[in-house]
């Protein structure tokens, strides 16, 4: 059974019409790329399926289940969690506390000591106030955070974003070993290396549709594509 099932999914802002008939297939254990450059509709994907947009329509199943109309709240009890684009820490808690608050709002999360396991570089900074992480330690808390409260299917919104190349190394090999336990996981990128690095299969959208889905192998050989619709060439010039 699939995990997650989107069949014409539209979504709105107001009376702005973003995602328009969207289709989207996630299996078990599967790590699902979502490509798109700016404005694309990426985030609001993700937002559709945590239940945030004001207005969406179409099909949205998780495991079998309609979830289109469920609310935010029921939908994360269902074991979807999402790591937002801008990095959610709480500023003046210890990295300790701030994924101990997480596992306490969890129904059934990990064990605490496991994320320091999973994340060695959070492991040094126990007693470090968020507000003092670099980007690259508060996205890996980030994602800590979400991890700690167990989820079934973990969204992740543009995780290497404005963090130096080193760190992206970093972040790889921890989401490397993140995708070995039980996880599903989409992620949105326009870091097209580290999606098809990190990535099984890929969706590409433009203008809140559909235009490419395929696996990262065939991607990779698709210049036309990175081309047309992932600025490959703009990231270059930077
Ligand atoms: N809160 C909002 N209210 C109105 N329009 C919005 C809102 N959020 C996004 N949009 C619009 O919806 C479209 C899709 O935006 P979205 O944030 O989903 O794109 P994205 O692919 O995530 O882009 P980026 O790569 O820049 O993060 C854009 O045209 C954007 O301007
Ligand atoms: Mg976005």
């Amino acid at each position: 059974m699939s995990v997650l099932e989107l069949s014409d999914v539209n979504a709105y802002y107001g009376n702005s019409h973003v995602l328009f008939d969207l289709a989207m297939s996630i299996q078990e254990n599967e790590v699902v790329t979502l490509l798109g450059r700016n404005g694309a509709g990426k985030t609001t994907t993700l937002r559709t399926i945590t239940g945030t947009v004001p207005r969406r329509e179409g099909s949205i199943e998780y495991r079998g289940e309609d979830i289109s109309g469920a609310s935010v709240e029921s939908i994360s009890r269902r074991g979807v969690k999402l790591v937002p684009e801008e990095r959610r820490v709480f500023p003046t808690l210890t990295v300790m506390e701030n994924i101990q608050l997480a596992h306490d709002l969890a129904a059934d999360p990990r064990a605490v000591e496991e994320m320091f396991d999973i994340f060695p570089v959070l492991d040094d900074l126990r007693k470090n106030r968020g507000q003092n992480l670099s980007g690259g330690e508060q996205q890996m808390l980030s994602v800590a955070r979400a991890l700690v409260q167990n989820p079934d299917l973990l969204l992740l919104d543009e995780p290497t974003e404005g963090l130096a190349p080193v760190i992206v190394e970093d972040l790889r090999e921890v989401l490397g070993d993140v995708v070995e336990r039980d996880v599903t996981v989409l992620m949105t990128e326009q870091n097209v290396e580290f999606a098809l690095d990190l990535g099984e299969r890929a969706y590409i959208i433009d203008k809140g549709s559909n235009v490419w889905e395929g696996s990262v192998d065939d991607l990779q050989e698709r210049d036309d594509l990175l081309d047309e619709y992932l600025s490959v060439g703009a990231q270059e010039a930077d």
